[in-house]
């Protein structure tokens, strides 16, 4: 079995695409616009905005996904890197898959110099969250307050 963890490549858009609209289905019940989202993923592979796609590989399958953004810490002097669209295909989980990427993107933002990893997740996605404190992540800390402009555009029906 060969497995590796390695940065998202043009021909993994689709992947990437169709594991969010997944993702923000299952989790939050929203049919997300595809084609938003498809702009959201390539602008990232295109490298034109500032985070990076980290990809396990299984035999040449996508089989757990992850997206990095930075926050600067002024309190360290160093980044923050913000974990989102984690997400591994149903018939996949329980295997460790996200664990293994996990803890891969851990060690190569230790390398990196950040300052440490954050995210957030819906109050209501109890197994993501037992999934990360299983993991070691403190979700005690802080709460997240947003003020978005918008919904996230649908797909129209
Ligand atoms: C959350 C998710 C990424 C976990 O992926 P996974 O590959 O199944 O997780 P792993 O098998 O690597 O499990 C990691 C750890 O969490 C534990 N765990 C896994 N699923 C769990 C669950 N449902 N409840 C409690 N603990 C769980 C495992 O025992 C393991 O702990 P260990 O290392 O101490 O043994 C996956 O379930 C998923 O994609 N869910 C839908 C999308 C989602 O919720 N994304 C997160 C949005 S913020």
């Amino acid at each position: 079995m060969s497995m590796q963890t390695r940065p998202a490549r043009r021909e993994d858009r689709e992947a990437l695409e169709q594991g969010i609209l997944e993702m923000a289905q299952e989790t939050e019940g929203i049919r997300l616009d595809p084609q938003t989202v498809r702009r959201g993923v390539e602008a990232i592979l295109d490298a034109a905005q500032p985070g990076f796609y980290r990809v396990l590989e299984e035999n040449g399958r996508v089989v757990a996904q992850l997206m990095i953004t930075y926050e600067w810490s002024d309190w360290r002097a160093r980044v923050v890197w913000w974990i989102q669209s984690v997400y591994v295909p149903p018939d996949q989980r329980g295997r460790g898959l996200y664990a293994r990427l996990y803890r891969d993107v851990l060690e190569e933002a230790r390398q990196a110099g950040a300052a440490g990893l954050r995210l957030y997740v819906d109050r209501s996605n109890h197994a993501a969250q037992s999934v990360y404190a299983a993991l070691g992540m403190d979700g005690a800390h802080y709460q997240v307050f947003e003020s978005m402009f918008d919904e996230p555009p649908r797909e129209q029906p």
